[in-house]
């Protein structure tokens, strides 16, 4: 995934960005998706770089995003749920940029530092947000 280089060529083009890579085919999967799961580890408060980038890249298609149930599932070492506050508000920044796209759950996979740690209500608020999709 490259960056958003903010050119705007693809505000002129029809959502078409310059680059080149892997991330038009994920814009194709969120166009057509009726549910957008993003899932991220809290890095200094928000988004994981990977996960910013692709955000940045749904630029080319910010119009035509639309009419989805998101989610967000966050992992962080905190057991403190109000550290994960700056990224849930990105989240819902992001999400409400686009019309129709409404926040359906969110799991708070707190005090997770190391594989293994996260906790079984994270695990099972995860299942029961799929199970109702
Ligand atoms: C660069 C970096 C920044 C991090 N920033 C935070 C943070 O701001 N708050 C926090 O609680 N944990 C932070 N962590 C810990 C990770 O969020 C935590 O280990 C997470 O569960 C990793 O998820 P993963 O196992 O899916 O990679 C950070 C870890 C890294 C490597």
């Amino acid at each position: 995934m490259n960056f958003c280089l903010g050119c705007e060529v693809c505000q002129r083009n029809g959502g078409i960005c310059i680059h080149s890579d892997d991330v038009s085919g994920i814009l194709d999967k969120i166009l057509a998706c009726d549910v957008l799961v993003l899932a991220t580890p809290v890095y200094y408060y928000g988004f994981a770089a990977q996960m910013k980038t692709l955000i940045d890249r749904t630029f080319a298609k910010v119009g035509m995003i639309q009419n989805k149930d998101a989610y967000l599932l966050m992992t962080d070492a905190s057991p403190r749920q109000g550290d994960m506050n700056v990224l849930v508000a990105s989240y819902r920044s992001f999400i409400g940029c686009f019309d129709h796209v409404t926040d359906k759950g969110i799991v708070y996979g707190t005090g997770a530092m190391e594989k293994g740690e996260i906790g079984k209500e994270s695990l099972t608020a995860a299942y029961e947000m799929g199970r109702l999709t």
